[in-house]
């Protein structure tokens, strides 16, 4: 079955029908993903699914290549996330024929426009605690290549103090300092063991957020990392990170194709990370979803009366 349904989608691709057979082949692996157990899943990806002479027609898209290929030793690099944004630093032109068009149905998808959705959101974060605070400080862990700093008028307006961006990949934080230190952004190579060994310890903020680090954390570094940036925030502070939900229209073919292997979170599972920070502690938890309602948003807010750690 899985075969047939293959070699379907191979022949559209091959004869200019490529919406129809990557909507076959989302809808067709999502179905799989979700209705198998996981190792079920996992050997059928192995032994039906990758083998497939069609594995090797979506490798001409740039973000299934990148993705397969790990060129930085995990999938979903800056590179990537600058594919999935449109971002100028990459040019579609020079991605040809059925490669291009492969790219262009995976951008235009669910997935692709809540991760943009979510660029936005963070901005608009950055903005509001500039609104509501003089000069605020503002960290982003794992901040990747920082696009929303194009997006965020109050850090292109200098209406930011200290905007400290974090991630563990050197050569993203080397386009971080070229593109944006001249707005006052200080790139800085810590990881998030680097955090959980108080490798900051002195400095608070008013806005801590995290877009896309969560989904590779487990549970109980994702709970303990939560309660040490809780713990970093100034009163009145917010923490804001973000996870892609379990039911989402792109896991089976980001699993199988793009060896992309995400840690999903419904709602619940998101109210779980706040457990170990003492209520007493927070002022108000928001839960929101996205549009496309593929990624979630947990923003909590530091008590006005919390003591300092
Ligand atoms: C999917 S990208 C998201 C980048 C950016 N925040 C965005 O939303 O476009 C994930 C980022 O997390 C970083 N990352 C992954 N694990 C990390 C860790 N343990 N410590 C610090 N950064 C990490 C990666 O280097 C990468 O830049």
């Amino acid at each position: 079955m899985n075969k047939a349904m293959l070699d379907e989608v191979a022949e559209k691709l091959q004869t200019n029908e490529v919406c129809a057979g990557m909507a076959q082949l989302f809808n067709g692996l999502q179905d799989l993903r979700l209705s198998n157990q996981a190792d079920v899943w996992q050997k059928m990806v192995e032994t039906d699914l990758r083998p497939h002479v069609l594995a090797e027609l979506l490798q001409l898209d740039p973000m299934t290549h990148r993705s397969f290929l790990k060129p930085r030793g995990y999938a979903g690099d800056a590179v990537l996330l600058d594919m999935v944004y449109g971002h100028p630093a990459f040019s579609k032109k020079n991605v040809p024929g059925l490669g291009r068009e492969i790219y262009e149905y995976i951008f235009a998808g669910q997935a692709g426009r809540a991760v943009r959705y979510r660029r936005h959101i963070i901005a608009d974060a950055i903005d509001d605690v500039a609104s509501r605070k003089t000069r605020p400080c503002v960290m982003s862990l794992a901040c990747g290549h920082l696009r929303e700093a194009e997006l965020s008028e109050a850090l292109q307006g200098g209406h930011l103090g200290r905007f400290l961006a974090l991630d563990q990949d050197e050569r993203s934080l080397q386009i971080v300092h070229h593109n944006y230190s001249q707005l006052g952004v200080s790139a800085k190579h810590i990881s998030v063991r680097d955090i959980l060994k108080k490798k900051i310890r002195s400095e608070r903020f008013d806005l801590i957020y995290s877009s896309g680090l969560y989904d590779y954390l487990p549970l109980k570094t994702a709970k303990v990392l939560t309660r040490r940036l809780f713990d970093l925030l100034h009163t009145e502070g917010r923490l804001l990170i973000t996870n892609f939900l379990p039911v989402i229209e792109a896991i089976g073919y980001m699993e199988c194709f793009m060896d992309w292997y995400l840690i999903h979170r419904d709602e619940v599972e998101m109210m779980a990370l706040v457990a170990d920070i003492p209520r007493n502690l927070i002022k108000r938890i928001e839960l929101f979803v996205e549009k496309q309602e593929n990624i979630v948003f947990l923003q909590i807010q530091k008590d006005g009366s919390a003591i300092r750690k």
